[in-house]
């Protein structure tokens, strides 16, 4: 067993520590405060290949493994997690499904320019009413031939109104239940589909979210990904490894604000010393490094067993859950830690601890990856 990062990994680790403050730090306040999409960031990562990190050179991609995008997400994570939501989005969900299952000629269309940064991609599982609950999609796409007829909603879409390329989940056949679903590429600007108002959300507010509508949209057949009835599996494969981005952008957020807490404690006097003197704050302190560097190691085991082929399932649902809890957990602490300072936006940590919250939330709850562990561990 070896713990030491490679050369290459501590490269790739700094570039995007340098990019964070460079580029996110600034203005990142005001984009929070504004719900301002980094447009400008977004498109410099594509240029740093940030966005198709896994996908291979010949498709416009940075080649590069899982756990050079763990490093890059949680340094991106810490300075702005509104634009890992975006990175993560675009390469877990969007290229790495499209990579793995998509056909030669739908990598040409769609992957190049996704894995670049010149189109960003948005994953369109959730709706109404089926967010946990995902087999019961009431999208349909109804099978006309040479083409499928979509109609349906989709709800809270990361990049909803910023993509190009949309992977939409819809029930093509009610009676075979998930084996009924497909997935199909679906184009901003197809006649039907219509984009619905931005979410005002608590956290992650620079990154743009939103409800699709689509009526009677024609999708050709060729545009669908894998096997007729494969869409399901499809979004579980692909949700699987979103949670280790997801897990890494949690990991970020924590590390964020474990390193404003510890900066601050070292600065701020009470009581004739540094606040970090005082094993209040101390234990605090160290409750944080221990779980963060706990989290670290999840992320890190998850992201290894998909550069090994290992199915990572159980890893990456761990990974997650515990990763977002510590995220909460760690940006509460940083916001006490900071007393007053923490409650006001210039010291970042209380928009960290709004950050945090989603990571609970999305690419399923805590309480789905509770069942995904469970049933792996049950079956084991
Ligand atoms: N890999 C491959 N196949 C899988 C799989 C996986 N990881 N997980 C399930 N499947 C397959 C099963 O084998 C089964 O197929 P068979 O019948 O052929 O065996 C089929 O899928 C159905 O599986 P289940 O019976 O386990 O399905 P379920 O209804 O009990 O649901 C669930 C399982 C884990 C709860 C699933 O519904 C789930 O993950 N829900 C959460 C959805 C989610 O994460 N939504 C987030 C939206 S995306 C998002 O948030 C993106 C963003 O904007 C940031």
């Amino acid at each position: 067993m070896d713990f030491k990062l490679t050369e290459e990994h501590l490269m790739i680790q700094q570039a995007a520590r340098d990019f964070a403050q460079n580029e996110l730090l600034p203005g990142v306040i005001e984009r929070d405060e504004k719900q301002i999409f980094p447009t400008e960031q977004i498109k410099k990562m594509g240029e740093l290949g940030f966005l198709g990190m896994m996908v291979d050179p010949k498709y416009g991609g940075s080649g590069l493994d899982t756990i050079s995008y763990v490093l890059a997400m949680e340094e991106i994570s810490k300075i702005d997690a509104s634009a890992s939501v975006v990175m993560s989005v675009n390469n877990s969900l969007v290229c790495w499904g499209l990579q793995t299952f998509g056909t030669e000629e739908q990598k040409q269309k769609y992957l190049t320019k996704l894995a670049t940064g010149e189109v960003i991609g948005a994953f369109c599982l959730s709706e109404p009413e089926a967010g946990s609950d995902a087999t019961s999609q009431k999208t349909t796409a109804i099978d006309k031939g040479d083409h499928y007829l979509l109609n349906g909603t989709k709800n809270w879409i990361t990049n909803g109104g910023t993509a190009d390329v949309y992977l939409v989940i819809a029930q093509t056949d009610i009676e075979k239940r998930h084996k009924g679903i497909n997935a199909l590429i679906v184009e901003k600007g197809m006649p039907g589909f219509e984009i619905g108002p931005k979410e005002q959300k608590l956290g992650i507010r620079g990154s743009d979210t939103h409800s699709l509508m689509f009526t009677d949209v024609k999708v050709p057949k060729e545009n669908r990904i894998g096997e007729e009835g494969f869409g399901f599996k499809f979004a579980m494969k692909t949700l699987a490894g979103g949670r280790i981005g997801i897990a890494s952008q949690a990991l970020g957020i924590a590390s964020g604000a474990y390193e404003l807490a510890l900066k601050y404690s070292k600065e701020r006097k009470a009581f004739g010393t540094e606040i970090c003197n005082h094993q209040a704050i101390a234990f605090k302190l160290a409750d944080m490094a221990v779980s963060i560097e706990a989290a670290r190691h999840l992320c890190l085991k998850a992201a290894w067993d998909k550069d090994q082929h290992n199915n990572y399932d159980l890893s990456g649902a761990m990974a997650k859950l515990y990763a977002s809890q510590v995220a909460m957990d760690t940006t509460i602490e940083a916001v006490q830690i900071h007393g007053g300072n923490g409650y006001v936006k210039e010291y970042h940590v209380e928009r960290l601890m709004r950050d945090a919250k989603i990571t609970q939330i999305y690419e399923g709850t805590s309480e789905i990856q509770k069942i995904v562990i469970s049933r792996s561990i049950i079956a084991q």
